[in-house]
């Protein structure tokens, strides 16, 4: 059957997208896991569950991008080795980390997650798959929600720039998915 045609065929750039956060989201769990055992600093308790919640999110997701793939009848690439050898993120510090050194490390990672997913969502866009761009924008939402966690942690100063990867704004021949109500005022009675 012609990939064209038939929806439940993944298109190839779509299923690498779909492999990219396999690895990406699998690569980072086991990072969230090392920040959540090295971690030390009055707030450990705290921090060290918000992390333990943080990787349970992260294999949810994994579990989600990774059974899309078989809906879409490809094979995910989920193994240890998979994950190291596909994802973007650098290696995290295998050293004991201060509370702030360690919301920084791990906020980094998840600024660059949501940046690489804008990337999927737009793949999803141009390859009409919708059903795949609603599981990353689902994604998205949670990574940049435990992002605002992560940040908050660290104060006012912790403000961080767009992430160079994520663009300003979406191309002009797509609305943005949060469009603002247009600016028509009630008529008056
Ligand atoms: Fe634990």
């Amino acid at each position: 059957m012609a990939t064209e045609t038939n929806p439940q065929v993944g298109k190839p750039q779509v299923v690498v997208q779909l492999n990219l956060m396999v690895a990406l989201s699998a690569d980072l769990r086991s990072q969230v896991k090392q920040a959540h055992w090295n971690v030390v600093g009055e707030n450990f308790i705290a921090i060290h569950k918000l992390l333990d919640e943080l990787a349970a999110t992260l294999l949810l997701q994994v579990d989600t991008y990774a059974e899309r793939i078989r809906a879409l009848q490809a094979v995910p690439r989920g193994t240890a080795r998979e994950a190291a050898k596909n994802s973007p993120l650098k290696e995290f510090p295998l050293t004991e980390l201060d509370e702030a050194e360690a919301i920084r490390a791990v906020l980094e990672r998840y600024e660059q997650y949501s940046g690489a997913l804008t990337e999927a969502i737009d793949t999803c866009d141009k390859s009409e798959d919708m059903t795949t761009q609603d599981v990353f924008i689902e994604a998205q939402r949670d990574v940049d929600l435990q992002a605002y966690f992560l940040r908050s942690h660290l104060g006012k100063s912790a403000r961080t720039a767009r992430p160079a990867s994520k663009p300003a704004a979406r191309p002009a021949s797509k609305p943005a998915r949060a469009a603002s109500k247009p600016a028509v005022r009630p008529a008056k009675k």
